[in-house]
């Protein structure tokens, strides 16, 4: 199977990379030739990787042809080629619905999107399908723990949430930035910061849905450090200043659609 990206962007080196050192996919991906500079150091470091002249190119040769554009590219550069019937297009592209997708890629009807997150590249992170496909289930489970949904305004929830990353990175440098600020060696801080978000999230990796939302309790001895910590953050709205982002993030993904 020969898979295609229209776009080698960020997130498409991040896929690619993921599916050649962890995976170890050795079938035939072509790329687009735009972003020259990634295409080229891929092919470079891949052997089952060409660069194709055009994205027509991409097409013709593609099983599955991905899509990496940004949000405002995706209408112009889809519409300007010719899909198959027999083709799979996954769209990697956010706030850009099914509907909209198809009708792109007629006569083409399988239509997939997907929010790949950037440790897909390690191999890690959700993936988030819709609809559900069993064969490229199968093919995503090796490098990303799938979460598949038919209802495209439910898959929208998962589109607000993976716009934590810049929230996320920021609360662990912010707690980093803290200790230097009290003397401590900045590698020391980094270190201990990122082993710290890193390890705990890796525990919640473990909990079943019941049991995520009583972890915070389990940690709270009456009296104890993190109890103070955590009824102060609270105190200062933090859960609802999270979940009004969130709600504006997916009113903003489904007024795109
Ligand atoms: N980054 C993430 O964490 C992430 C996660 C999930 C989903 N996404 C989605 O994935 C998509 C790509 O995001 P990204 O972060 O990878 O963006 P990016 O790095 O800016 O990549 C976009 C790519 O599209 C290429 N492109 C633009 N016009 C093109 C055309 N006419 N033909 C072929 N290629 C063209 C760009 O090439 P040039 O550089 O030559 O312009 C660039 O390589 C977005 O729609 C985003 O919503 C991103």
């Amino acid at each position: 199977m020969t898979i295609g990206f229209i776009g080698t962007g960020v997130i498409s080196e991040a896929m690619i990379r993921g599916l050649c050192d962890v995976a170890g996919y050795t079938d035939q991906i072509v790329v687009s030739k735009r972003s020259f500079d990634r295409s080229k150091r891929l092919s470079e470091a891949y052997s089952n990787i060409t660069i194709c002249e055009t994205n027509a190119e991409v097409v013709d040769q593609s099983d599955w042809v991905f899509v990496g554009v940004l949000p405002d590219q995706v209408e112009m550069v889809l519409q300007a080629l010719s899909f198959k019937t027999t083709q799979k297009v996954i769209s990697l592209v956010a706030g850009v619905g099914l509907n909209d997708l198809k009708r792109y890629v007629y006569p083409c009807e399988h239509v997939i999107r997907a929010i790949p997150m950037p440790p897909i590249e390690f191999g890690k992170g959700p993936l988030a399908i819709c609809p559900s496909d069993q064969a490229f289930e199968t093919f995503a489970n090796k490098i990303g723990v799938v979460v598949s949904i038919n209802d495209e305004d439910q898959y929208n929830l998962f589109g607000a949430a993976s716009a934590l990353m810049s929230d996320f990175f920021a609360q662990i440098a912010s707690v980093s930035n803290w200790m230097q600020l009290h003397g401590l060696d900045p590698a020391a801080s980094a270190r201990y910061a990122s082993a710290l978000y890193e390890s705990l999230a890796f525990l919640a990796t473990k909990e079943s849905a019941e049991s995520l939302s009583l972890m915070s309790d389990a940690c709270q001895t009456p009296g104890g450090l993190n109890e103070q910590f955590f009824t102060f953050r609270q105190s200062c709205g933090i859960d609802q200043s999270l979940h009004d982002g969130l709600n504006q993030i997916l009113e903003r993904l489904k007024s795109n659609e």
